[in-house]
């Protein structure tokens, strides 16, 4: 069915989802093995918590002054009456998961990785999409500004590995619970005097969490939000300290970055460090990772007082800039004549899948010219030809198809040959 045709019965896939088929899920595919193997060098497991969570869980984590929390979550009562949102994000839900099987108890590095879809009800647009996916890294127990340093390196160790290039690193400290109401006190009052001119989201704004005006993407309020005093200037001794630290960080790993004021990132629970990357090209949705540290979680949750810092990148977004190679693949086609052939053919399939070879068979019968059609067309690397005289001698006939060249022999020597090419 073509895509209009079952958009009009209502069968297509909903807006700002999309299906990842064949020929682009290899991308994907290559992306997770790559992002696995990076964050295991870094001593990270991976940690699999549930799609949806407890409404709660995201209003106390992510904050209940963040768009996220306001706009954007894709909440539902289930038939037991209770209040379920599909997950916008994946830190809570870690915080969650250490503090309900206690993983701090264990003395095992608590760090965590884990790749899966998320859901945020935003204007779908190039690079944002409802159900989209993350590759998300957690760090807990760690104080120290050189762990913040060291995630953002993995992050880049990993863009590299992808491929990416032309991208910028933004660092930024938004305090902590001393300094910051300072820094609120100073931004409602700079706020006040720019009122008029700022839209009405963020007039509210200011009244509730006037961090959140520089996340608007009103021009006005933007320009308005230009002029407001840097939290830089704010950061008590502590959190100044910690920052310098990460910066030492970054230049012990030469890592350029650009300090961002503004930089305060959507969710309501970073203090200190906060970072993003993002990819020149990729238009108004050019984040491709964010993160930062988390000090308060896991004590608000009602958990032990344990730190955290992390980030989350979006395949999306970096499967857009990533120069990956699809990866080669080497079907061998088998070719039979006759239904004593077909059947044979089902064994000596299994043969060569169990020696590492990916195998196809296709069941409709065909001449030996119409196989080699729909081999060539599947660009099969070699035909294995199964007629009865083979069944008989117990020797088949198998075709180079780069090459040509044709070859015969029992299964075993043919199998040492597609092996060792
Ligand atoms: P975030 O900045 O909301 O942070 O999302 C992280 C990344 O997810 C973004 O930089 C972007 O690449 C991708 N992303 C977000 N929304 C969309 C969307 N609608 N469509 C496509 N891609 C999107 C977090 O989620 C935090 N949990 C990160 C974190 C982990 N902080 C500490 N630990």
């Amino acid at each position: 069915m073509t895509e209009d045709a079952s958009a009009k019965k209502g069968l297509a896939a909903i807006k700002g989802t999309r299906d990842i088929l064949p020929g682009e899920v290899e991308k994907w595919q290559a992306l997770e093995g790559l992002a696995r193997t990076t964050f295991e060098l870094y001593g990270f497991r991976e940690l699999r918590a549930p799609v949806f969570e407890a409404t709660e869980l995201f209003e106390k984590g992510t904050g209940s002054t963040s768009d996220v929390v306001t706009k954007e979550m894709y909440t539902f009562t289930d038939k037991g009456g209770r209040s379920i949102t599909l997950r916008p994000e994946y830190t809570p839900s870690v915080a969650r998961a250490i503090i309900e099987h206690r993983l701090d108890l264990e003395g095992a590095p608590m760090r965590y990785y884990y790749m899966g879809p998320m859901f945020r009800y935003d204007k779908p647009q190039k690079g944002r999409y409802r159900q989209f996916h993350q590759v998300d890294i957690e760090v807990f127990g760690e104080k120290d500004a050189a762990v913040d340093a060291e995630i953002i390196e993995m992050a880049h160790a990993l863009l590299d590995k992808l491929g990416v290039t032309g991208t910028e690193t933004l660092v930024n400290s938004v305090g902590c619970r001393a300094c910051r109401p300072a820094y609120g006190a100073a931004l409602r009052e700079a706020a006040a005097k720019r009122k008029d001119e700022l839209c009405a989201d963020c007039q509210r704004k200011a009244e509730t969490n006037p961090l959140r005006i520089f996340d608007c993407k009103v021009d006005a309020c933007r320009e308005a939000a230009a002029s407001f005093p840097s939290i830089q200037d704010y950061l008590c001794e502590e959190c100044r300290e910690h920052f310098g630290k990460l910066l030492d960080g970054l230049d012990v790993l030469k890592i350029p970055y650009r300090v961002d004021p503004r930089l305060v990132r959507g969710l309501d629970y970073y203090t200190k460090t906060t970072f993003e990357i993002v990819a020149s090209g990729l238009g108004a949705q050019n984040a491709l990772l964010g993160g930062g540290r988390y000090d308060d979680m896991m004590k608000d949750f009602g958990g032990p007082d344990i730190c955290g810092t992390g980030f989350a990148m979006g395949i999306e977004r970096v499967l857009a800039v990533a120069a990956l190679a699809p990866p080669e693949r080497k079907i061998l086609y088998l070719a039979y004549l006759g239904d004593k052939a077909k059947k044979a053919g089902l064994e000596l399939a299994r043969f060569f899948r169990a020696n590492g070879v990916e195998c196809l068979v296709e069941y409709k019968d065909r001449g030996m010219k119409a196989h080699f059609g729909r081999a060539n067309k599947l660009q099969a690397a070699w035909v294995l030809i199964v007629g009865d005289n083979e069944l008989r001698s117990g020797r088949f006939g198998l075709k180079d198809m780069a090459s040509g060249r044709q070859f015969d022999g029992p299964r075993e020597d043919l199998l040492a040959l597609i092996l060792k090419r």
